[in-house]
């Protein structure tokens, strides 16, 4: 049995860090891991323009602790008043590596976002001509349809219709759920591509609503049938190129998720990395971990693989029961689990 493992450095390509006192929680959890996170957009208010970016950009690196060499890679929030201009001030700005379609009402702060994805044709032109990847929440809104049809109805709906007209526009088909997902993600060339967590990838709906309702496990897109869960499974373990990881780590306090109307969102940054070691050694497929984490993601985005290495140590360690941060107690996704891989 293996008892080290060491492998380049791996990225987080979806990550929410909050903002304010809570930076010193999770920009810390983050960069003792990952060298580099897509940092999602959805503050209050949004990051909408290029200073937004750069003043989010400065308030994270002022959250690192001394010499780590951690690189956030920031995001614009599509809005509706969103114009191509400003897509092309992101390309040129350098700290911009993507724009991030949230329909509006979809999930956490996407109130800001867009109510028809199909109206704003002239941004998706933009993003393909200046190479700006899109970063797809894909899921329909309207109140009527069913939680766990959203998913399918958005790829039906519009992103085959965005895909077509736009060959050569990268889309990320961030934390897929579905067979569908996963479906319409292998059906295109190497232009498209997901994002996949932890939780879409250990667990189903089982986990969130049998035998008592787990609010830690409440997240969106809302975690599906098995059936889902193993098609996401089934391309992760064979090694599709186009599927990275992406842990969607997203805090929300305890009594906010603990709650008569609880938030969606998975605190997995503490603990990403061993997860994802502990899904693939569990499918005998530990030596698959290191291209998921490390390799496929920067080749998509047509960044540099990173030169260094993390190593983890087979050392049994149990994910916290509490973290407290920014005045708030957070509890993190799987608190209390066991588990045998831990950064050395
Ligand atoms: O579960 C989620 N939480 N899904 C999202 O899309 C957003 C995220 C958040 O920001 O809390
Ligand atoms: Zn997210």
């Amino acid at each position: 049995m293996t008892d080290t493992l060491t492998l380049t450095r791996p990225d987080d390509w979806h990550l929410h860090f909050r903002d304010g006192d809570m930076l010193l929680e999770t920009v810390p959890a983050t960069a003792a891991v990952f060298r580099r996170a897509i940092v999602m957009p959805n503050l209050t208010p949004p990051v909408i323009r290029v200073a937004d970016a750069q003043a989010y950009r400065e308030r994270i690196l002022a959250a690192l602790p001394a010499g780590t060499d951690f690189e956030p890679l920031m995001v614009l929030y599509l809005t509706e008043a969103t114009t191509p201009a400003d897509i092309a001030a992101a390309a040129a700005s350098g700290i911009v590596y993507g724009c991030k379609l949230y329909p509006a009402g979809a999930t956490t702060n996407s109130d800001s976002g867009v109510r028809d994805p199909s109206a704003i044709m002239a941004l998706y032109e933009a993003m393909e001509k200046h190479g700006m990847p899109l970063q797809v929440h894909g899921e329909v809104t309207e109140p009527e349809i069913d939680i766990f049809d959203r998913e399918k109805l958005f790829i039906d709906r519009y992103l085959l219709t965005i895909r077509q007209r736009f060959p050569d526009l990268k889309i990320i088909f961030e934390h897929v759920t579905t067979r569908e997902g996963v479906q319409f993600v292998q059906d295109h060339d190497s232009h498209t591509a997901a994002t996949v967590t932890p939780q879409h990838l250990m667990m189903n709906r089982n986990d969130l609503l049998a035998g008592g309702i787990r609010p830690h496990n409440y997240c969106l897109p809302v975690l599906k049938r098995r059936e889902h869960q193993l098609s996401i499974q089934q391309a992760v373990l064979g090694g599709d190129a186009r599927f990275f990881l992406g842990t969607d780590s997203a805090p929300h306090a305890r009594n906010k998720k603990e709650a008569a109307c609880g938030c969606a969102g998975c605190y997995s940054a503490p603990a990403a990395l061993p997860l994802y070691a502990a899904f693939f050694e569990e499918h005998g497929a530990l030596s698959r971990l290191e291209a998921f984490a490390s390799h496929f993601g920067a080749d998509f985005y047509g960044l540099p693989r990173n030169t260094d290495t993390v190593t983890l140590k087979r050392d049994p360690w149990q994910v916290p029961a509490h973290i407290h941060a920014a005045g708030e107690t957070l509890v993190p996704w799987q608190a209390g689990v066991a588990l045998q891989w831990r950064l050395a």
